[in-house]
Order: structure tokens, then sequence, then C-alpha cells
């Protein structure tokens, strides 16, 4: 039976579910605003999932998230900018947060996140407050969704980040941040990241609550990474050191500032009445490095991509798709839709992609072709043709024998 556009869309990008654990998690904590958030959702399949996990662990995770939701608000308050951006803002309810302060909310996240929260926030919002927050579905690798997404947006931005960078392939992560990098040249203001360390913040919770070590938690928090994101090419805001993921943003453009966690956040409000754990840990948050991220003058080329088409044919039982722009989280489920329809009415033992004029190939676009792979009987027979150098830099870890 063919597949309804949002399953399409769960298939090419399955990152979304862990926003969802996120938002499970961290109504936990009581906070009414969560609580409300969590019950609007549709949960059912994930708190199973969210909650199977040693109880320590559960725990470690529900304070760290807590800390980097609340720090999240606190840099909502503190900014000077009167529009902030949420990239990727899940299913949290930071929107109540800046509308609260009268600050303009851009919630950016891949459209089946938005169109859920949208409607689940709208019951929460006064009039009034409706008015400072957009919901917008794009997608990070894609600058033009976010761009057209601010269309109106007078003044500098805040971007807030977190929870983001370490699911990417090397490829997708420096074109989201090249894109952040971009946005901030045009309109100025600064990009705030917890993604910097948000490992290490929950390794060093959950050695404050055991007393034990780190590694239990590090390797709790890889395997559910590695569930979602793709892991044979892991980048360095997943597999590298602090430094390096400091030369990397610097590379894209970036100045970095990093501050401290306790230089902002004072108290832990799911903490607040344990307060001896609750000093511990902000003490010991010491460690973990924030970063606030400027844009410099750059003179790297702006890229241009022409707009998605695709064209299918049939013939002597090969599938040639002629593919155009960029193939993404917005456009893979358009491709995988017409792809399920030419198998419903053909048979056909091979795919030909022409490549010649795709420029972009997100992980959402590797997904999908890995699905139009894996359903042939000889999965040898899928051939990415005439793809340009860049684009083959991008397919070589997972077609290197298709291309
Ligand atoms: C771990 S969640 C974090 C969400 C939220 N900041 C939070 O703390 O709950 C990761 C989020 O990234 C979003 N995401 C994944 N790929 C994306 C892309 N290419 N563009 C925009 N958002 C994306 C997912 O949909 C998901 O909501």
């Amino acid at each position: 039976m063919a597949l309804n556009h949002d399953e399409l869309l769960k298939k090419v990008n399955p990152i979304y579910f862990s926003a969802k654990g996120c938002l499970i998690l961290l109504a936990e904590t009581g906070d009414p605003d969560l609580v409300n958030f969590c019950n609007g959702v549709d949960t059912e399949q994930l708190t199973a999932a969210a909650t199977a996990q040693d109880p320590q662990i559960t725990r470690g995770r529900i304070i760290s998230l807590d800390v980097r939701y609340n720090m999240w608000n606190v840099l909502a308050e503190e900014t000077d900018c009167q529009t902030i951006v949420d990239l990727p803002c899940g299913y949290l309810p930071h929107c109540l947060t800046a509308a609260r302060l009268k600050k303009n909310y851009y919630g950016f996240d891949l459209p089946i996140v938005t169109d859920e929260i949208s409607s689940v926030a709208s019951k929460f919002m006064t009039d009034r407050e409706k008015n400072f927050v957009h919901y917008h579905g794009v997608d990070a690798t894609n600058y033009f969704s976010m761009r057209n997404a601010l269309r109106g947006v007078e003044g500098k931005i805040c971007i807030i980040t977190d929870g983001l960078l370490g699911y990417f392939n090397r490829n997708d992560l420096k074109a989201v941040c090249e894109n952040v990098n971009r946005l901030l040249r045009e309109f100025g203001g600064c990009w705030y990241t917890s993604d910097s360390q948000f490992t290490d913040l929950m390794a060093i919770t959950y050695a404050a609550l055991t007393g034990g070590g780190r590694e239990e938690m590090l390797a709790a928090n890889d395997s559910g990474r590695r569930q979602v994101a793709d892991s044979e090419d892991e980048n360095i805001f997943s597999a590298g050191t602090l430094e390096e993921r400091r030369r990397f943003m610097e590379a894209c453009g970036f100045s970095v500032k990093s501050f401290r966690y306790p230089e902002k956040l004072r108290v832990i409000p799911s903490l607040k009445d344990e307060p001896a754990l609750m000093n511990q840990l902000l003490s010991a948050y010491g460690e973990i490095e924030e970063w606030v991220l400027t844009a410099e003058e750059t003179n790297a080329a702006e890229r241009i991509d022409l707009p998605f088409a695709q064209k299918f044919s049939v013939s002597d039982g090969v599938l040639s798709v002629q593919l155009r722009g960029r193939l993404d989280t917005i456009t893979a489920p358009k491709l995988l839709e017409e792809y399920e329809a030419c198998r419903e009415k053909f048979s056909f033992a091979e795919i030909k992609i022409d490549a010649s004029e795709l420029s972009y190939v997100s992980y959402a676009g590797l997904r999908a072709f890995r699905i139009m792979c894996e359903a042939l009987e000889d999965s040898r027979r899928f051939k990415i043709l005439n793809a340009g150098d860049d684009l083959k830099k991008s397919l070589a870890a997972d077609f290197l024998d298709a291309i």
C-alpha cells in the first residue's frame, strides 16, 4: 500500500523522533508548560522507549535536558535581539518563554515537527502571544528554506541551537554551519549552541549522580544517537574533540567565544528541592563550554541551487530518474512518492539516477536512495550517473560502487 506524505517524511528523516523523547523526559520535571505540551503531542509509541533505560541514566538525561532547556530560556531573556530563532525547535515550549518576553519567536524544524507542534502551541497561547510566534518547516541544510521563513524580519537575530549538530553527516554539518553563517552575515546577531559539549554535560551529570565514571552515560547516549543518525559518516560533533569542533567553526567563518554554564545558570529548577545536589552539579558544569558564535566577513561563494525537479521513465526493465536541484528532507519524500507510484505500475530490475543537474544530496536524500537501492533484487543494479565532483564526495561513503 502506498505510504502517505508523513510516512515518507519519517522514512527519509527519522531524527525527529529524538525530539519527542526529549519532551517526554523533560515533562517528568513537572514544569507546567512542558507537561501541557507533552499531553498535547502524540507520544504513543515513544513513552516506553524514552524511559526504558537504567533509572540513573534516565535521571541524568532529565537533569541535563533541564539544564539545557533552562539555559535556552536564560539566553532568550538575555539577548538584545528582538528575534529569536529556535533551530531546531523540536516539541519544546520555548515559544511561550519568548512570547512572554515579548520577543519574536521563530521555531524552525522539519515540517513533520512544526506541523504538529504549531497546533499544540496555539492551544496554550493568548491571542497577543500568538502574534510573536512563528513556526516554519525547514531543512537546515537548505539555506533558502530558512531565509524564506525569515522574510519580513528586521534587525538582528539570535539563533539558539540545542541538539542538532551531532546528528548530521559531515557534509550536512558543513552546509548547516555555512547556512547559519550566511543568515548572520545578512541579519547580524549571534548563534548560541550547547552542542559544543552536549554529551559531556550528560556524562558529568551522570557521574555526579552515581559517583561512578562517565563512560556508561557516553555509551548509552551514543547508542541512542546511532539509532537515528547516520553513524557510518560521523561528524566531529558526535566524535571529535572540543578543539576540533572549535577549529571547524572557525573554518566555517565564525568567531567563537565561550562561557561556562554556572556564569549564566544559577538554578536547576527540577533540583530546587535538592540544593546540595544542585550546587554540586552547577559547580561541576564549570567544565562545560557553551558557545556564542558571530559571523566574520568571508569570501566564500554563496551557492545557488536550481529548483528541485524529477523526471521518471521506465523502459526495458530500467527505471531512469533525472533529478535536478537539491535532494533533502523537503524534496526526498517527493522522490519516494513518485518512485512508489512507478513501482506499483511497472516492474524494473535496475535504477539509473541521472545526477548531472543534482547539486546537493543531504542525509535525507541518501536515505531515499538507500530505500530505492535496497528494494532491488540485486542492489548492484542501482547506479548514480554523471555526478559532479562535490556530489561524488557526499555519495562516496554510502554509494561508492554506484557512482
Ligand atoms: C534532539 S532533537 C532537539 C530538538 C529540541 N531542540 C530539543 O531540545 O528538544 C533534534 C531535532 O533536530 C531536527 N532536525 C533534524 N534534521 C534537521 C534538519 N535537516 N533541519 C532542521 N531540523 C532538523 C529534528 O526534527 C529534531 O526535532
